[in-house]
């Protein structure tokens, strides 16, 4: 187990490129799934999560080779009906492959996630649009089976607006029979790049980035070169270091637009934020000021960066508090920033921030991937030297995390244990 090594103190400056999105990736990756021609995805990031999507879906029948950042996804034999829970366990995203694989083969066996670090994370919404579809669900032995031969299009409402069910949801009905309708679907920018890429499979998707989105199901999908969007989390943990360590650092290769809230909150603390098409200027000019956030969905402030914006406030002067909406359970890093002197306190899902002069280096835990992040810039600022333990998190989310950062001026390495 590696783990990283941080001296805190030196300011972030300079350039540094974004890597392709994760969470757009891995569904646009599982969407090859609805067809045998060839797939070829660009802009994959190079993450721990990418290789459990390509051991998944090799086992499911695909033929893949990644060169760089571009994945070619071949077929191979027939498809296997099942995500064990193996692959499951590792990845919570592999439930994914019920949509494609239901529209398909008509069946689909699934073990079902257990709970994770930041919650219980229930899939009760897909399985409820599938049963809408005309699926049979049956559960044993931890596996979700479930059984469509005809898939039929449907008129479903979301209680909640989720992304993994839009996505699952619109896997299954592109190839469904008729059309489905998602009432409050989720609306985040990885839905609209899964529905760009439905499209150029030949299938009919109308409405991703609203509440409502329409998909008519066709016979046969083909396949599709697609270059994945930007990651947009990657993109505001980089700015967010950047006002941390009272930086001046510009991302590249990325949407303004899909962190505009971020950025929002980032002008009101006071920083200075340029932007152009895709590129985004993070400069410190002042001391910040408080800055409160309620995590929400798409176009709100994402519960992604919830845990870097913690560590962001906890050394501004004076009280801010950020409330989690999304995920029940999404504090974990608290603790571990007490533990580098952070001033801040749980109450039910609010977080009260006060802002402290220094923090100082410590060894601390990643509990998951955000948090991983989180700790990472406090160790940029904390005095002294911080070990950031348990890394394996931070790789399933951040391509080159220390290479990107040495660039930018830290001090961080990557010692194995
Ligand atoms: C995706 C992202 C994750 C991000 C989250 C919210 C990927 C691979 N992951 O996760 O990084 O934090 O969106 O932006 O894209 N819920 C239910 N029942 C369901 C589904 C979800 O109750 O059937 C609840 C969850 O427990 C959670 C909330 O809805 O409290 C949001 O979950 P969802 O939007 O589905 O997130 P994921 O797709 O798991």
């Amino acid at each position: 187990m590696d783990k990283i090594i941080i001296r805190g103190g030196k300011k972030l400056t300079g350039t540094v490129r974004m890597s392709g999105s994760k969470n757009a990736a891995l569904p646009i990756l599982i969407a090859s799934l609805l067809t045998d021609d060839e797939c070829i995805i660009d802009n994959v990031p190079a993450l721990a999560d990418i290789d459990t999507t390509i051991r998944f879906l090799t086992y499911i029948g695909k033929k893949i080779v990644m060169r760089g950042s571009t994945v070619t996804v071949r077929s191979h034999g027939r498809l296997k009906p099942t995500a064990p829970y193996d692959l499951v366990r590792k990845m919570r995203a592999s439930t994914l492959v019920m949509g494609p694989l239901l529209g398909r083969l008509g069946r689909v066996s699934v073990s079902l996630p257990g709970g994770c670090a930041i919650g219980a994370r229930p899939i009760d919404i897909h399985l409820e649009s599938f049963v809408k579809m005309g699926a049979e669900i049956t559960l044993t032995c931890g596996y979700v089976k479930t059984i469509a031969p005809c898939l039929s299009g449907a008129h479903i409402h979301f209680r909640y607006p989720s992304v993994g069910a839009t996505e699952n949801v619109l896997l299954a009905a592109v190839l469904a029979k008729g059309t489905t309708i998602i009432e409050n679907a989720a609306r985040e920018p990885e839905i609209v790049d899964l529905a760009d890429v439905l499209n150029k499979m030949g299938a009919s998707v109308t409405g991703a980035g609203s509440k409502k989105i329409t998909v008519r199901g066709v016979k046969k999908l083909q396949g599709f070169r697609h270059s994945v969007i930007p990651d947009r989390i990657e993109t505001a943990t980089y700015v967010i270091a950047a006002a941390a360590t009272r930086g001046d650092v510009t991302v590249t290769h990325t949407n303004p637009r899909h962190v505009a809230a971020v950025l929002s909150h980032l002008k009101r603390a006071g920083a200075g934020v340029q932007c152009t098409n895709d590129t985004i200027r993070v400069v410190w000019k002042k001391p910040l000021k408080p800055v409160t956030v309620t995590t929400a969905v798409f176009p709100g402030f994402p519960t992604d960066v919830q845990a870097q914006w913690m560590t962001l406030m906890s050394l501004v002067h004076g009280k801010s508090s950020i409330r989690e909406t999304v995920f029940e359970n999404r504090f974990l890093h608290v603790a571990e920033l007490q533990r580098l002197g952070a001033n801040i306190h749980i109450k039910g899902n609010t977080v009260q921030v006060t802002g402290v002069k220094n923090i100082s280096g410590a060894p601390v835990m990643a509990s998951d991937l955000r948090a991983g992040a989180a700790l990472v810039i406090a160790g940029l600022i904390a005095e002294g030297r911080t070990e950031v333990l348990r890394v394996y998190h931070l790789d399933r989310g951040y391509e080159h995390l220390e290479k990107k950062l040495r660039t930018l001026g830290a001090d961080i390495r990557r010692v194995a244990q």
